[in-house]
């Protein structure tokens, strides 16, 4: 069975209170929920983890390794600046789609760069609570590709 880790960074625990005019309405619980019965409508588990401090996120991608077939990542603003969560995505190995709610090119210049841009699979960004979605439909394409 495919085993995918949804992994989201600092801040998006307010998701639907939080500047709702970028980010939108929903809450990560429902986010979540979406995601979980796509998933498992597909027969793939799924488990999800949000932390706001970057080790955690540290300690979170290297305990994939091995046990996660998958990791959707919204490494939040950490995606600008942290080398840390890029060397973890490197080392692990499990492939990552990176995911941002909002196009991050089209807002302020220090959103344009990820650093984690260059050690993911693919990068989704700016459909709200659908670029979540996007990448597990890349997910469960890939799931039936290989029955
Ligand atoms: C975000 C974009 C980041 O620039 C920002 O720091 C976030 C959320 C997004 O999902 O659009 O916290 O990753």
């Amino acid at each position: 069975m495919t085993k995918i880790l949804v992994l989201n960074g600092p801040n998006l625990n307010l998701l639907g209170t939080r500047e709702p005019e970028i980010y939108g309405r929903l809450t990560l619980d429902d986010i979540n929920e979406r995601m979980r019965l796509r998933a498992e409508a597909a027969g793939a588990s799924i488990a999800f983890a949000q932390s706001n401090h970057e080790g955690a996120l540290v300690d979170a991608i290297q305990a994939a390794r091995g046990k996660a077939d998958y990791i959707i990542l919204n490494a939040a603003a950490f995606t600008h600046y942290s080398i840390a969560i890029r060397d973890a995505i490197a080392a692990a190995g499990v492939p990552v789609i990176e995911v941002h709610l909002s196009n991050i090119h089209r807002r302020e210049e220090f959103r344009h760069t990820s650093v984690i841009a260059p050690v993911v699979q693919g990068q989704i960004c700016g459909f709200g609570a659908e670029s979540y979605m996007a990448a597990l439909a890349v997910i469960i394409c890939r799931m039936e590709e290989h029955q």
